[in-house]
């Protein structure tokens, strides 16, 4: 922005009357000026800090698309005298692009980083101009209404978000007039005839080569759709403005070959690249008023509305504090790292976001992660064709952990994922209540072993790994050492183990890395299985019992008499040395699933009494905590279970 202080200190040295542009610079860039708007911290300064925080840092800014409020349509319907409004709830798919971006916030926080979300609703445009039409609705009421909706599906997701940015909001409204009287500045808007096929439902024009003729099934008549989304076209002709994206291709093309990682996953990365290869046409950027009203004018011609998407794409920007004041690029957390899209609108992200951003000389988002769709009986889930899933529904019968592990774990990022709620009925009992709730039942509260003990005794990872190797035994352990006192080394179990818990993080975080929180939610559920698996190999409750039989000196019942003292010692430490093994795998899942499933992962960890401020990434290392194993459960009563039994197993 070195350039606007320039243009500053020439407009301040200039007689002359200023442009709109310039009137709109002086005040954004007075010394002490800050937007009333804007006053309020972000939420993240008042949070608790990482040590190294510092104000100056850029958080980690992750974004999530602006919902259409017409999702939370209300519609007006005449039932005898009354009038019933049904408010048609957002879907299942709204409330997976919710949680993957929520999902990527929380790890960015395991691992210590300061971060932000921003969520949000998309508020103007044909398409909410005609809903609030049908809803005998003026148009600022009906907003508010559907806002609310997606607010409260935010909260009810558990969603982390920071800002809820709704595009009718003052601040928003000043960055895109901004944003205008600078492109329009730079040249790099026109006016021009524009004649094209537009889609109110995906609020865009489509070239010639893109639409084509169909029998619409219901009504039997011949319509014009797009070819991609299948949605109703009309045609238009009218004045408007453009954007010389055509003027962006090369260096769009040179930053996708600079950067051939940025979109995720790599097959959408090829598409967008082989679309712009293909060529690019200007961009229509208004609409004439007495065909869109509801929209943001164009600041200098207000027979103009300014285009839904650029309008829409800028409230990433408006929420980072754009135009930010010189030294505060970063503060609101411009570029973002991670920005999260539905497949659907990968040419708005990927081809005209960034084309803007360069028109704008700002930089470019770092990372684009765009998944796929959930589809019901195969068909895409959209509110258009009244093919949708309410999350609030779901969310009532399943709850939210069960809910939030499901959609990541089953959910599409390449492909898309069906939903049925068979399948979260299936999760829920092989992979939670039996998988990890049993495992936890089974280590936590059981009477016969002390957890603590066995935590205290491996207080070095050294002795862990001695034990590991000296302690082998591929049987049933109930059985007396060999002579020596040690067991035989005879398939490595122990030690296997230990390896393969030792490289769950790092793999999850691979994944993590790569977008693909599907892959690692399945990488720690491979270890529930693994864990059920070993403690079922290992039946550390025959090596107890065996203890309590020596303890008690019951000769007996005891197998091949008493133990020697040394024998006596070597069974408890390997007894030790299993629990520990199991105590750290739930430790280690705890801490990996908390961006997962908040509530269970923290009601996990609580059980195992793991300090609050032991629960990042850098805890997830065999050992590094050496302070837990008291449940922080009453004396006498028994840890709760994580998960309770479904009211239906259908
Ligand atoms: N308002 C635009 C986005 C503007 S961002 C500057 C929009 N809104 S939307 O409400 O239609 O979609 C919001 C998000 O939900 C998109 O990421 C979209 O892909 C996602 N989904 C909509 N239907 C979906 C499924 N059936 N499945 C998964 N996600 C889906 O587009």
């Amino acid at each position: 922005m070195c350039g606007v202080k320039h243009a500053m200190r020439a407009i301040l040295q200039s007689q002359k009357a200023l442009t709109p542009l310039q009137s709109l610079l002086l005040r954004r860039w007075r010394p002490q000026w800050v937007c009333q708007s804007r006053r309020q911290k972000p939420a993240w300064i008042r949070e608790v800090s990482t040590e190294s925080d510092s104000k100056d840092e850029k958080p980690y800014y992750v974004t999530t698309p602006i919902f259409y409020v017409n999702a939370g349509e209300s519609q007006r319907c005449k039932h005898q005298t009354f009038i019933v409004l049904i408010i048609q709830a957002p879907h299942v798919g709204h409330m997976y692009t919710m949680i993957l971006a929520d999902v990527m916030k929380r790890w960015a926080v395991l691992h210590g980083k300061r971060a932000i979300l921003c969520t949000g609703t998309d508020e103007h445009g044909m398409k909410i101009q005609q809903a609030a039409q049908k809803a005998d609705s003026d148009p600022q009421s009906f907003c508010d209404k559907g806002a609310e909706v997606f607010k409260t599906l935010a909260a009810q997701v558990g969603m982390s978000n920071d800002h809820f940015v709704r595009t009718t909001e003052p601040a928003h409204r000043e960055t895109v007039e901004y944003v205008w009287h600078l492109l329009e500045e730079r040249g790099l808007i026109y006016e021009s005839k524009h004649e094209g096929w537009y889609s109110v439902s995906d609020e865009t024009f489509y070239p010639e080569s893109q639409v084509h003729l169909i029998v619409d099934p219901p009504t039997g008549k011949k319509i014009m759709v797009s070819i991609e989304t299948g949605k109703e076209v009309q045609w238009t002709s009218e004045r408007n403005y453009h954007f010389r994206l055509s003027a962006f291709r090369d260096r769009l093309i040179k930053w996708y070959k600079e950067n051939p990682e940025w979109i995720t996953p790599a097959s959408r990365m090829k598409e967008v690249v082989a679309s712009v290869q293909a060529g690019l046409e200007d961009l229509s950027v208004s609409r004439p008023v007495d065909r869109l009203t509801w929209g943001i004018r164009v600041p200098t011609d207000s027979s103009q509305t300014i285009y839904v998407w650029l309008d829409a794409l800028l409230n990433y920007i408006t929420k980072a504090g754009y135009p930010w004041q010189p030294g505060n690029e970063h503060i609101g957390g411009w570029p973002a790292d991670i920005q999260i899209i539905g497949k659907d609108i990968v040419r708005f992200h990927c081809v005209y976001w960034p084309a803007f951003l360069l028109a704008l000389d700002l930089p470019l988002p770092r990372k684009i992660m765009t998944h796929a769709h959930w589809t019901l009986g195969k068909q895409k889930m959209s509110k258009s064709t009244g093919n949708v899933v309410n999350p609030f529904y779901a969310l009532d019968r399943f709850r939210l952990d069960a809910m939030r592990y499901f959609l990541v774990h089953n959910g599409g990022i390449a492909n898309d994922a069906d939903y049925d709620n068979r399948y979260i009925v299936e999760r829920y009992l092989t992979d939670l209540k039996n998988g990890l709730g049993n495992l936890v039942a089974r280590i936590l509260r059981a009477k016969n072993w002390n957890v603590r003990k066995a935590v205290e005794r491996y207080q070095s990872v050294k002795q862990l790994e001695h034990d590991c190797v000296q302690l082998q035994d591929g049987c049933r352990l109930s059985r007396p050492p060999q002579e020596d006192g040690e067991y035989a080394d005879v398939n490595r179990v122990l030690e296997n183990f230990k390896n393969v818990l030792a490289g769950l993080p790092q793999d999850v975080n691979k994944h993590m890395e790569e977008m693909e929180p599907n892959k690692a939610l399945s990488r720690i559920t491979l270890h529930i299985y693994a864990a059920n698996g070993f403690m079922q190999t290992q039946a550390p409750w025959d090596i107890a019992k065996r203890l309590q039989l020596e303890a008690l000196g019951d000769v007996k019942k005891r197998r091949g008499g008493a133990l020697s003292e040394k024998n006596l010692d070597t069974l408890q430490r390997r007894m030790d040395c299993i629990l520990y093994l199991m105590v750290e795998s739930l430790r280690i899942m705890g801490i990996l699933l908390q961006p997962f499933m908040p509530d269970k992962a923290t009601q996990l960890l609580d059980s195992m009494g793991v300090s609050p401020d032991q629960r990042t990434f850098k805890h997830t290392a065999i050992g590094v905590d050496k302070s837990y194993g008291v449940p922080n459960v009453p004396q006498g009563q028994k840890v709760p279970a994580l998960f309770m039994p479904l009211e239906s197993d259908f």
